[in-house]
């Protein structure tokens, strides 16, 4: 919980450093916010059931949805742009493997009502704002992005629109994990005939932004979206940390516009964090569409990342004062100096039974107090209590009225 406790510590604060304000939402959800048609991993890893209701619901496994349910819930009420952030804890059935859990905790960060590429821009910053917060440098690792636009365009131009692009963009995203002929009868199995798998996978190769303006020309909208984000980065002093590569598409239906993930440059974990844009993610649920950019960010992965690297501080505990009686008689006493202690904002632990000295010093030692504060009969009938410095060893004889 301390390792975890700092890691949330760090979220919040690029989260605060960046404007944005934290919101929360229910943990369970109705089943039908998760049911998209796409074929989505997600929506087959659900930790669904029926309630004693009868209604059929959901642990969450993601927080876009939720958030856009609730945005939607008070369209029109809420001053744009809506700039909210969260932590929630999430669940899916996965198959658990280094970086994977059934569980995890998933830092969100959304911006809605924004249109433009600076949003998208303003995300990179919180993200990066976080790992250099955390000792992490883009020699440890990279964003890697691209935009659905450039998918769109290269599959549009060969009749793959609608519902058929977002469920064609499910299966590309499964390209590094799956093996070619299995990609290519999956992709074969919406209609795309060979000459066009090869076209999608020649342009999803491309991992040079030059190679992809020679490919789709300068005036592709993906093409400009994407350098005037590269532009922009550069104001952030951020460019270094990224990198374009068109085999980024993420797993999730929902994206429209850029979309990005980390990974470790050695390329030994899976995505760090990922996200992009959603502009049509509300008119899926049945609301007015509102533009929207956000990503998710693991606490998993990170932390391996991070412990590997030796960057988890061993963090202290928060004790600084160790109070206990020596004898049962000055129990009350003891309870006294602990009150006064913790009302000057000390964090005290009293002992609470009788132990031995030994005792005491080994566990003062164990949960990292700085000192011992001991309530002893002939000291105390003088108004003293000794302390002892754990640190230096140094003792010495305080009054009460002065601890
Ligand atoms: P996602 O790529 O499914 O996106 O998840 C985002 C991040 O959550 C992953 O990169 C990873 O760090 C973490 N994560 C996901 N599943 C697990 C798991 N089983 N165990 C450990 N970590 C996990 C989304 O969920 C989008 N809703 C993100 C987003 C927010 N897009 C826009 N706004």
């Amino acid at each position: 919980m301390r390792a975890r406790n700092w890691l949330f510590e760090k979220f919040h604060s690029a989260a605060l450093a960046h404007g944005f304000e934290e919101y929360d939402s229910p943990v369970l959800e109705t089943e039908e916010l998760y049911t998209r048609k796409a074929g989505e991993e997600i929506t087959q890893q659900l930790y669904n059931f029926e309630d004693k209701g009868g209604r059929k619901v959901a642990l969450r496994p993601e927080m876009t949805p939720s958030l856009a349910r609730m945005v939607m819930a008070r369209s029109g009420a809420l001053p744009l742009p809506i700039k909210w952030y969260s932590i929630p804890q999430c669940w899916r059935y996965e198959r658990t493997q280094r970086g994977r859990g059934r569980e995890h905790y998933q830092w969100n960060v959304d911006i809605w009502g924004a249109e433009g590429i600076e949003a998208d821009a303003e995300l990179l910053s919180t993200l990066t704002h976080f790992f250099r917060s955390v000792g992490l440098t883009e020699d440890d690792l990279v964003i890697k992005v691209s935009s659905r636009k450039v998918l769109e365009e290269v599959l549009g131009s060969l009749g793959i629109e609608g519902e058929e692009f977002a469920k064609t963009c499910i299966i590309v995203d499964k390209m590094v994990k799956l093996p070619e002929d299995v990609i290519q009868a999956q992709l074969a199995e919406l209609g795309i005939a060979s000459e066009s798998i090869s076209t999608i996978q020649s342009v999803l190769g491309i991992s040079e932004f030059r190679d992809l303006e020679a490919a789709l020309g300068s005036d592709s909208e993906s093409v400009r979206e994407l350098s005037s984000l590269f532009s922009l980065v550069e104001s952030y002093g951020i460019g270094g940390w990224l990198e374009f590569d068109a085999s980024v598409v993420r797993g999730l239906a929902y994206y429209t516009g850029p979309v990005f993930e980390a990974h470790d440059r050695a390329g030994e974990l899976r995505a760090i964090c990922g996200g992009g844009r959603y502009d049509r993610l509300i008119g899926t649920l049945g609301g007015k569409d509102l533009p929207a950019t956000g990503f998710g960010f693991g606490d998993m992965v990170v932390m391996e990342l991070l412990s590997s690297k030796g960057l988890v501080p061993d963090i202290p505990s928060s004790v600084s004062d160790v109070v206990f009686s020596m004898g049962p008689e000055l129990r009350g006493a003891s309870m006294r100096v602990a009150s006064s202690l913790r009302s000057k904002g000390h964090s005290v632990d009293l002992v609470l039974e009788d132990k031995r000295m030994k005792w005491v010093f080994k566990h003062a030692e164990r949960i990292g107090a700085r000192r011992l504060v001991m309530v002893m009969p002939e000291e105390w009938s003088k108004g003293k209590v000794r302390i002892k410095e754990l640190d230096s060893g140094e003792e010495s004889d305080v009054s009460f009225d002065e601890l």
